[in-house]
Protein backbone atom coordinates (compact mmCIF):
# COMPACT_ATOMS: atom_id res chain seq x y z
CA UNK A 1 0.00 0.00 0.00
CA UNK A 2 1.35 3.92 -0.77
CA UNK A 3 1.81 5.14 2.27
CA UNK A 4 0.27 8.23 2.38
CA UNK A 5 3.23 10.95 2.35
CA UNK A 6 1.96 14.34 3.65
CA UNK A 7 2.85 14.89 7.04
CA UNK A 8 5.51 16.77 6.46
CA UNK A 9 2.91 19.12 5.38
CA UNK A 10 0.66 18.67 7.98
CA UNK A 11 2.23 21.20 10.30
CA UNK A 12 -0.07 24.07 9.94
CA UNK A 13 -3.49 22.89 10.19
CA UNK A 14 -5.57 24.29 12.88
CA UNK A 15 -7.22 21.66 15.66
CA UNK A 16 -9.06 19.18 14.16
CA UNK A 17 -11.22 15.86 14.84
CA UNK A 18 -9.17 14.17 17.64
CA UNK A 19 -8.83 10.89 18.77
CA UNK A 20 -10.93 8.79 19.96
CA UNK A 21 -12.04 5.24 20.93
CA UNK A 22 -15.98 6.74 21.17
CA UNK A 23 -17.34 5.96 17.52
CA UNK A 24 -20.56 8.17 17.63
CA UNK A 25 -22.00 9.60 14.71
CA UNK A 26 -21.13 13.03 15.72
CA UNK A 27 -17.60 11.99 15.77
CA UNK A 28 -17.90 10.27 12.04
CA UNK A 29 -20.03 13.52 11.07
CA UNK A 30 -16.61 15.82 11.99
CA UNK A 31 -14.60 13.12 9.96
CA UNK A 32 -17.01 13.56 7.23
CA UNK A 33 -16.99 17.40 7.51
CA UNK A 34 -13.33 17.76 7.44
CA UNK A 35 -12.75 15.00 4.21
CA UNK A 36 -15.53 17.75 2.17
CA UNK A 37 -13.74 20.51 3.55
CA UNK A 38 -10.41 18.92 2.52
CA UNK A 39 -12.16 17.94 -1.27
CA UNK A 40 -13.62 21.46 -1.61
CA UNK A 41 -10.65 24.00 -1.14
CA UNK A 42 -8.42 20.59 -2.74
CA UNK A 43 -6.28 20.44 0.78
CA UNK A 44 -5.65 17.00 1.44
CA UNK A 45 -3.56 18.55 4.29
CA UNK A 46 -6.38 19.18 5.45
CA UNK A 47 -7.14 15.00 6.43
CA UNK A 48 -3.81 15.08 8.11
CA UNK A 49 -4.76 15.25 11.09
CA UNK A 50 -7.24 12.50 11.46
CA UNK A 51 -5.46 10.03 8.86
CA UNK A 52 -3.14 7.58 10.31
CA UNK A 53 0.23 7.24 9.73
CA UNK A 54 -0.37 3.98 7.61
CA UNK A 55 -3.62 4.74 6.10
CA UNK A 56 -4.66 3.48 2.53
CA UNK A 57 -6.04 5.65 0.65
CA UNK A 58 -7.19 4.53 -2.97
CA UNK A 59 -9.04 5.73 -5.88
CA UNK A 60 -11.36 3.54 -8.33
CA UNK A 61 -9.34 0.51 -6.93
CA UNK A 62 -5.97 1.80 -7.26
CA UNK A 63 -3.23 2.62 -4.30
CA UNK A 64 -2.69 6.42 -4.78
CA UNK A 65 -0.64 8.83 -2.71
CA UNK A 66 -3.62 10.99 -1.58
CA UNK A 67 -1.82 14.81 -2.29
CA UNK A 68 -1.70 13.05 -5.64
CA UNK A 69 -5.55 12.36 -6.39
CA UNK A 70 -9.11 14.18 -6.99
CA UNK A 71 -8.08 15.52 -3.63
CA UNK A 72 -5.90 17.72 -4.91
CA UNK A 73 -8.07 19.60 -6.64
CA UNK A 74 -11.02 22.05 -5.26
CA UNK A 75 -14.31 20.98 -6.23
CA UNK A 76 -17.54 23.22 -6.00
CA UNK A 77 -19.98 20.93 -4.35
CA UNK A 78 -23.65 21.12 -5.15
CA UNK A 79 -24.72 18.23 -2.36
CA UNK A 80 -23.38 16.01 -0.43
CA UNK A 81 -25.19 12.30 1.11
CA UNK A 82 -23.58 11.30 4.30
CA UNK A 83 -23.81 8.40 6.52
CA UNK A 84 -22.54 6.97 9.58
CA UNK A 85 -21.38 3.16 11.09
CA UNK A 86 -20.77 3.58 14.24
CA UNK A 87 -20.49 -1.00 14.51
CA UNK A 88 -17.81 -0.06 11.74
CA UNK A 89 -16.39 3.52 12.95
CA UNK A 90 -16.34 4.72 9.39
CA UNK A 91 -18.59 6.32 6.96
CA UNK A 92 -19.95 6.81 3.33
CA UNK A 93 -20.18 10.33 1.60
CA UNK A 94 -21.62 10.78 -1.70
CA UNK A 95 -20.50 14.24 -3.48
CA UNK A 96 -22.75 15.87 -6.22
CA UNK A 97 -20.23 18.61 -8.48
CA UNK A 98 -22.15 19.42 -11.29
CA UNK A 99 -21.29 22.94 -12.50
CA UNK A 100 -19.55 24.28 -15.54
CA UNK A 101 -17.37 25.95 -13.32
CA UNK A 102 -17.16 22.60 -10.57
CA UNK A 103 -13.68 22.60 -10.89
CA UNK A 104 -11.09 24.29 -12.54
CA UNK A 105 -10.68 22.28 -15.72
CA UNK A 106 -14.47 22.54 -16.01
CA UNK A 107 -14.83 18.72 -15.22
CA UNK A 108 -17.56 18.09 -12.70
CA UNK A 109 -17.52 14.88 -10.71
CA UNK A 110 -19.86 12.15 -9.00
CA UNK A 111 -17.72 10.41 -6.06
CA UNK A 112 -18.44 8.07 -3.39
CA UNK A 113 -16.01 7.46 -0.37
CA UNK A 114 -16.09 5.11 2.82
CA UNK A 115 -13.75 6.11 5.11
CA UNK A 116 -12.74 3.69 8.14
CA UNK A 117 -11.22 4.47 11.28
CA UNK A 118 -10.08 0.43 11.87
CA UNK A 119 -13.35 -1.60 13.76
CA UNK A 120 -13.84 1.02 16.07
CA UNK A 121 -10.77 1.17 17.65
CA UNK A 122 -7.68 2.75 16.20
CA UNK A 123 -7.49 6.19 16.62
CA UNK A 124 -7.09 7.68 13.15
CA UNK A 125 -8.55 6.64 9.87
CA UNK A 126 -7.08 3.52 8.17
CA UNK A 127 -8.72 3.78 5.00
CA UNK A 128 -10.12 6.10 2.62
CA UNK A 129 -11.47 4.55 -0.76
CA UNK A 130 -13.76 6.63 -3.56
CA UNK A 131 -14.72 5.74 -6.50
CA UNK A 132 -14.09 9.12 -8.46
CA UNK A 133 -16.71 9.19 -11.37
CA UNK A 134 -16.59 12.24 -14.60
CA UNK A 135 -17.34 12.38 -18.08
CA UNK A 136 -16.93 9.03 -20.08
CA UNK A 137 -17.92 6.71 -16.96
CA UNK A 138 -20.92 4.88 -16.73
CA UNK A 139 -23.88 7.19 -17.63
CA UNK A 140 -22.58 10.02 -16.75
CA UNK A 141 -24.67 13.29 -16.26
CA UNK A 142 -23.61 15.06 -13.18
CA UNK A 143 -26.74 17.44 -13.94
CA UNK A 144 -29.38 15.07 -14.22
CA UNK A 145 -27.62 13.13 -10.98
CA UNK A 146 -28.48 16.26 -9.30
CA UNK A 147 -31.72 16.95 -10.71
CA UNK A 148 -32.91 13.39 -9.48
CA UNK A 149 -31.34 13.29 -6.54
CA UNK A 150 -33.16 16.53 -5.28
CA UNK A 151 -36.49 15.02 -6.12
CA UNK A 152 -36.19 12.07 -4.07
CA UNK A 153 -36.23 11.83 -0.20
CA UNK A 154 -34.22 9.96 2.47
CA UNK A 155 -35.24 11.31 5.66
CA UNK A 156 -33.94 9.99 8.83
CA UNK A 157 -36.58 6.47 9.57
CA UNK A 158 -38.58 7.29 12.68
CA UNK A 159 -36.52 5.18 15.20
CA UNK A 160 -39.68 2.47 15.60
CA UNK A 161 -39.58 1.89 12.05
CA UNK A 162 -35.89 0.99 11.50
CA UNK A 163 -34.79 -1.88 10.17
CA UNK A 164 -31.57 -3.73 12.22
CA UNK A 165 -28.21 -3.50 10.69
CA UNK A 166 -28.67 -6.87 8.89
CA UNK A 167 -31.77 -6.78 7.28
CA UNK A 168 -30.58 -3.52 5.44
CA UNK A 169 -27.62 -4.95 4.39
CA UNK A 170 -29.43 -8.47 3.41
CA UNK A 171 -31.15 -6.17 0.72
CA UNK A 172 -28.11 -4.69 -0.89
CA UNK A 173 -26.67 -8.04 -0.31
CA UNK A 174 -29.64 -10.11 -2.96
CA UNK A 175 -29.87 -7.12 -4.82
CA UNK A 176 -26.23 -8.38 -5.86
CA UNK A 177 -26.60 -12.08 -5.26
CA UNK A 178 -29.49 -11.79 -8.20
CA UNK A 179 -26.75 -10.66 -10.41
CA UNK A 180 -25.72 -14.24 -10.94
CA UNK A 181 -28.38 -16.37 -9.54
CA UNK A 182 -32.51 -15.93 -10.56
CA UNK A 183 -33.62 -17.83 -7.68
CA UNK A 184 -32.69 -14.90 -5.75
CA UNK A 185 -35.75 -12.61 -5.17
CA UNK A 186 -34.40 -9.15 -3.82
CA UNK A 187 -36.61 -7.17 -1.45
CA UNK A 188 -38.01 -4.58 -3.39
CA UNK A 189 -40.43 -1.97 -2.45
CA UNK A 190 -43.76 -1.16 -4.76
CA UNK A 191 -41.76 2.15 -5.88
CA UNK A 192 -38.15 1.88 -6.81
CA UNK A 193 -36.12 4.56 -8.72
CA UNK A 194 -32.18 3.74 -9.34
CA UNK A 195 -30.35 6.45 -10.31
CA UNK A 196 -26.65 5.44 -12.52
CA UNK A 197 -24.17 8.39 -12.96
CA UNK A 198 -27.21 10.43 -14.16
CA UNK A 199 -29.76 8.15 -15.83
CA UNK A 200 -32.96 7.64 -14.07
CA UNK A 201 -35.28 4.51 -14.57
CA UNK A 202 -38.09 6.57 -12.87
CA UNK A 203 -38.45 8.99 -15.58
CA UNK A 204 -41.31 7.10 -16.61
CA UNK A 205 -43.47 6.43 -13.22
CA UNK A 206 -42.66 8.18 -9.79
CA UNK A 207 -44.76 5.57 -8.43
CA UNK A 208 -43.75 2.18 -9.63
CA UNK A 209 -40.77 -0.12 -9.18
CA UNK A 210 -38.76 0.69 -12.43
CA UNK A 211 -35.45 -0.99 -10.71
CA UNK A 212 -36.01 -4.37 -12.37
CA UNK A 213 -34.19 -5.52 -15.43
CA UNK A 214 -30.96 -7.77 -14.24
CA UNK A 215 -27.93 -9.56 -15.69
CA UNK A 216 -27.87 -13.49 -14.14
CA UNK A 217 -24.31 -14.41 -14.93
CA UNK A 218 -22.73 -11.63 -13.61
CA UNK A 219 -20.58 -12.70 -10.52
CA UNK A 220 -20.31 -9.61 -8.20
CA UNK A 221 -17.02 -9.96 -6.00
CA UNK A 222 -15.05 -7.81 -3.05
CA UNK A 223 -18.30 -6.17 -1.34
CA UNK A 224 -17.61 -3.67 0.94
CA UNK A 225 -20.29 -2.38 3.41
CA UNK A 226 -21.53 0.75 5.37
CA UNK A 227 -24.56 0.60 7.35
CA UNK A 228 -26.67 3.48 8.58
CA UNK A 229 -29.09 2.25 9.89
CA UNK A 230 -30.95 5.56 10.90
CA UNK A 231 -30.95 6.25 7.77
CA UNK A 232 -32.01 2.60 6.54
CA UNK A 233 -28.75 2.73 4.17
CA UNK A 234 -26.46 0.40 2.86
CA UNK A 235 -23.65 1.46 0.62
CA UNK A 236 -21.67 -1.14 -0.80
CA UNK A 237 -18.51 -0.77 -2.50
CA UNK A 238 -17.81 -4.18 -5.03
CA UNK A 239 -16.40 -5.42 -8.38
CA UNK A 240 -18.88 -5.52 -11.39
CA UNK A 241 -17.31 -7.79 -13.87
CA UNK A 242 -19.81 -6.88 -17.79
CA UNK A 243 -20.26 -3.47 -16.99
CA UNK A 244 -17.45 -2.18 -19.17
CA UNK A 245 -18.17 -3.83 -22.63
CA UNK A 246 -14.57 -3.26 -23.80
CA UNK A 247 -13.00 -5.25 -20.92
CA UNK A 248 -15.85 -7.61 -20.02
CA UNK A 249 -13.86 -9.88 -17.33
CA UNK A 250 -12.28 -6.52 -15.48
CA UNK A 251 -14.70 -6.12 -12.36
CA UNK A 252 -14.93 -2.68 -12.88
CA UNK A 253 -15.24 -0.11 -9.37
CA UNK A 254 -18.56 0.32 -8.57
CA UNK A 255 -20.66 1.77 -5.52
CA UNK A 256 -24.17 1.45 -5.03
CA UNK A 257 -26.20 3.33 -2.04
CA UNK A 258 -29.19 1.52 -1.28
CA UNK A 259 -32.31 3.16 0.67
CA UNK A 260 -34.05 0.74 2.54
CA UNK A 261 -37.15 1.34 4.07
CA UNK A 262 -38.82 -1.69 6.04
CA UNK A 263 -36.84 -4.19 4.57
CA UNK A 264 -37.40 -3.03 1.53
CA UNK A 265 -35.41 -1.11 -1.24
CA UNK A 266 -36.62 2.68 -2.04
CA UNK A 267 -33.76 4.07 -4.17
CA UNK A 268 -30.71 3.11 -5.76
CA UNK A 269 -27.33 5.30 -6.48
CA UNK A 270 -24.99 4.22 -8.38
CA UNK A 271 -21.49 5.45 -9.31
CA UNK A 272 -19.33 2.75 -11.55
CA UNK A 273 -15.89 4.01 -13.25
CA UNK A 274 -15.39 2.46 -16.76
CA UNK A 275 -12.02 1.17 -18.16
CA UNK A 276 -12.37 2.76 -21.30
CA UNK A 277 -14.32 6.05 -22.54
CA UNK A 278 -18.19 4.58 -21.99
CA UNK A 279 -17.61 1.29 -20.80
CA UNK A 280 -16.84 0.65 -24.56
CA UNK A 281 -20.43 1.90 -25.69
CA UNK A 282 -21.52 4.74 -28.36
CA UNK A 283 -24.28 6.99 -28.18
CA UNK A 284 -25.87 4.33 -30.64
CA UNK A 285 -25.40 1.58 -28.06
CA UNK A 286 -25.58 3.39 -24.62
CA UNK A 287 -29.31 3.21 -23.34
CA UNK A 288 -29.84 3.76 -19.97
CA UNK A 289 -30.88 -0.33 -19.85
CA UNK A 290 -27.65 -0.70 -21.63
CA UNK A 291 -26.84 -3.71 -20.02
CA UNK A 292 -30.39 -4.94 -21.01
CA UNK A 293 -29.98 -4.50 -24.50
CA UNK A 294 -26.41 -5.95 -24.71
CA UNK A 295 -27.95 -9.27 -23.11
CA UNK A 296 -25.56 -10.13 -20.24
C1 LIG B 1 -15.55 8.97 25.43
O1 LIG B 1 -16.38 10.12 25.43
C2 LIG B 1 -16.60 10.61 26.73
C3 LIG B 1 -17.60 11.75 26.62
O2 LIG B 1 -17.23 12.63 25.58
C4 LIG B 1 -15.27 11.08 27.32
O3 LIG B 1 -15.47 11.53 28.64
C5 LIG B 1 -14.31 9.90 27.33
O4 LIG B 1 -13.03 10.32 27.78
C6 LIG B 1 -14.17 9.30 25.98
N1 LIG B 1 -13.37 8.09 26.04
C7 LIG B 1 -12.38 7.88 25.22
C8 LIG B 1 -11.64 6.59 25.44
O5 LIG B 1 -12.06 8.63 24.32
C1 LIG C 1 -3.13 10.07 14.55
O1 LIG C 1 -2.65 11.05 13.65
C2 LIG C 1 -1.94 12.08 14.29
C3 LIG C 1 -1.62 13.13 13.25
O2 LIG C 1 -0.86 12.57 12.23
C4 LIG C 1 -0.69 11.48 14.92
O3 LIG C 1 -0.01 12.50 15.62
C5 LIG C 1 -1.09 10.38 15.88
O4 LIG C 1 0.04 9.74 16.35
C6 LIG C 1 -1.96 9.36 15.18
N1 LIG C 1 -2.42 8.39 16.14
C7 LIG C 1 -2.44 7.11 15.84
C8 LIG C 1 -2.93 6.20 16.93
O5 LIG C 1 -2.12 6.67 14.76
C1 LIG D 1 -19.39 29.41 -10.54
O1 LIG D 1 -20.43 29.96 -11.33
C2 LIG D 1 -21.47 30.54 -10.57
C3 LIG D 1 -22.60 30.92 -11.50
O2 LIG D 1 -22.15 31.14 -12.78
C4 LIG D 1 -20.91 31.75 -9.81
O3 LIG D 1 -21.92 32.32 -9.01
C5 LIG D 1 -19.80 31.24 -8.89
O4 LIG D 1 -19.19 32.34 -8.25
C6 LIG D 1 -18.75 30.50 -9.69
N1 LIG D 1 -17.83 29.87 -8.73
C7 LIG D 1 -16.53 29.83 -8.93
C8 LIG D 1 -15.75 29.15 -7.86
O5 LIG D 1 -15.99 30.31 -9.91
C1 LIG E 1 -11.50 -5.36 11.10
O1 LIG E 1 -11.62 -6.66 11.65
C2 LIG E 1 -11.69 -7.68 10.70
C3 LIG E 1 -11.98 -8.97 11.41
O2 LIG E 1 -11.24 -9.07 12.60
C4 LIG E 1 -10.37 -7.68 9.92
O3 LIG E 1 -10.41 -8.68 8.94
C5 LIG E 1 -10.18 -6.33 9.25
O4 LIG E 1 -8.95 -6.28 8.61
C6 LIG E 1 -10.26 -5.21 10.26
N1 LIG E 1 -10.28 -3.94 9.56
C7 LIG E 1 -9.47 -2.95 9.85
C8 LIG E 1 -9.62 -1.71 9.01
O5 LIG E 1 -8.67 -3.00 10.76
C1 LIG F 1 -28.34 15.25 -18.29
O1 LIG F 1 -29.44 15.39 -17.43
C2 LIG F 1 -30.15 16.59 -17.64
C3 LIG F 1 -31.20 16.71 -16.55
O2 LIG F 1 -32.03 15.58 -16.55
C4 LIG F 1 -30.75 16.58 -19.05
O3 LIG F 1 -31.44 17.80 -19.28
C5 LIG F 1 -29.63 16.43 -20.07
O4 LIG F 1 -30.17 16.27 -21.35
C6 LIG F 1 -28.78 15.21 -19.74
N1 LIG F 1 -27.63 15.20 -20.60
C7 LIG F 1 -27.32 14.17 -21.36
C8 LIG F 1 -26.09 14.31 -22.18
O5 LIG F 1 -28.00 13.16 -21.38
C1 LIG G 1 -29.52 -19.20 -5.50
O1 LIG G 1 -30.46 -18.58 -4.67
C2 LIG G 1 -31.34 -19.49 -4.02
C3 LIG G 1 -32.41 -18.65 -3.32
O2 LIG G 1 -31.82 -17.78 -2.39
C4 LIG G 1 -30.53 -20.35 -3.08
O3 LIG G 1 -31.38 -21.28 -2.45
C5 LIG G 1 -29.46 -21.08 -3.88
O4 LIG G 1 -28.63 -21.80 -2.99
C6 LIG G 1 -28.63 -20.10 -4.67
N1 LIG G 1 -27.73 -20.83 -5.55
C7 LIG G 1 -26.43 -20.68 -5.48
C8 LIG G 1 -25.63 -21.48 -6.46
O5 LIG G 1 -25.89 -19.93 -4.66
C1 LIG H 1 -47.41 3.91 -12.25
O1 LIG H 1 -47.14 2.73 -11.50
C2 LIG H 1 -48.17 2.38 -10.61
C3 LIG H 1 -47.65 1.21 -9.77
O2 LIG H 1 -47.20 0.17 -10.60
C4 LIG H 1 -49.41 2.03 -11.40
O3 LIG H 1 -50.46 1.72 -10.51
C5 LIG H 1 -49.80 3.26 -12.24
O4 LIG H 1 -50.89 2.92 -13.08
C6 LIG H 1 -48.63 3.71 -13.10
N1 LIG H 1 -48.99 4.96 -13.76
C7 LIG H 1 -48.71 5.19 -15.03
C8 LIG H 1 -49.11 6.54 -15.54
O5 LIG H 1 -48.18 4.37 -15.75
C1 LIG I 1 -21.63 1.66 -31.89
O1 LIG I 1 -21.23 0.37 -31.48
C2 LIG I 1 -21.88 -0.67 -32.17
C3 LIG I 1 -21.50 -1.99 -31.52
O2 LIG I 1 -20.12 -2.06 -31.38
C4 LIG I 1 -21.50 -0.57 -33.66
O3 LIG I 1 -22.19 -1.57 -34.40
C5 LIG I 1 -21.91 0.79 -34.19
O4 LIG I 1 -21.46 0.95 -35.51
C6 LIG I 1 -21.32 1.91 -33.34
N1 LIG I 1 -21.87 3.18 -33.78
C7 LIG I 1 -21.14 4.28 -33.87
C8 LIG I 1 -21.88 5.51 -34.27
O5 LIG I 1 -19.94 4.30 -33.68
Amino acid sequence: MTPISLFALAAAVASTVTASSNCTRDFLAKAAEQYVQAQTAGSPVLLSQILSPHAAYKENDMPLDVTKGVLSQAIKIDRTHRYYDTAQCGGLVELIAASPNATASGTPYLIHTRFLYGNGTADNITLIESVVTKPGDWAFNATGYLHYDGIESWPAIPVDQRDTRSVIQAAGDAYFDRFDNVSVVIPMASACARLEGGSYTARGNFSANTCDGYPSTILVTDRRYIVDEVYGVVDIFEGFPGLDRSVPKVAVPDSHLFRVENGKIRYIHTVSHCINYNCGLNSTTFGRRAFKSVGV
